[in-house]
């Protein structure tokens, strides 16, 4: 992760550019000087094959259709563990030229707790999630990430290779 842009990116989650709260379809916006799409997606039930068709979508435009499959997992990962861990608000962003073949995924989410990842029990239905993340990106981590005031979160972003970014139509 380039750091610097990193903190470009937490800032604009933070910024008021975006969807309010209430947006109810699948929709997003860009900050004009980068490409970088976020959305405040509604919490349901439906949240993460929304987001999963949201991200589809955008790194098709982008060019990145080689980096659909391993970015919709890793987001379906996490969408779906920040609305079981008790979110009441879900913001997920991607940029798709975080770095060198790079493309950023996050969520930032207000549940209590954070992403503890654990051996694989073969067993076990759950506890595989973050796993694969872990297989999957080439970096991933969280943070402490206040919205403002009285909206403390935290975001988990996840690095993942590409190879086909950049040469879409950039919309
Ligand atoms: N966004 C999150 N907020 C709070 N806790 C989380 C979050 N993501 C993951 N966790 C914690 O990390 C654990 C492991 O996540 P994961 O590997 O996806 O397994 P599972 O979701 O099946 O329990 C979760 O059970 C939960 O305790
Ligand atoms: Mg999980």
């Amino acid at each position: 992760m380039d750091v610097r842009r990193h903190h470009s990116l937490c800032a604009s989650l933070r910024s008021g550019d975006g969807n309010d709260a209430d947006s109810a379809s699948p929709s997003s916006t860009r900050l004009i000087d980068s490409r970088f799409e976020k959305w405040d997606v509604p919490i349901s039930d439906q949240a993460p094959g929304q987001v999963r068709r949201w991200a589809a979508d955008l790194l098709t435009r982008w060019g990145a259709a080689d980096a659909v499959e391993d970015a919709v997992t890793v987001l379906t990962e996490l969408v779906t563990n920040a609305c079981q861990a008790g979110a009441s608000r879900v913001i997920v962003s991607i940029e798709p030229d975080a770095g060198p073949n790079v493309i950023e995924v996050c969520v930032w989410d207000d549940a209590p707790g954070v992403p503890q990842k654990h051996e694989p029990d073969l067993s076990a239905e759950r506890g595989r999630g973050l796993f694969m993340v872990d297989a999957l990106a080439a970096r991933w981590g969280h943070h402490a990430l206040p919205l403002g005031p009285g909206c403390s979160g935290k975001v988990v972003w996840a690095d993942l290779a590409a190879h086909g970014a950049g040469s879409g139509d950039g919309a």
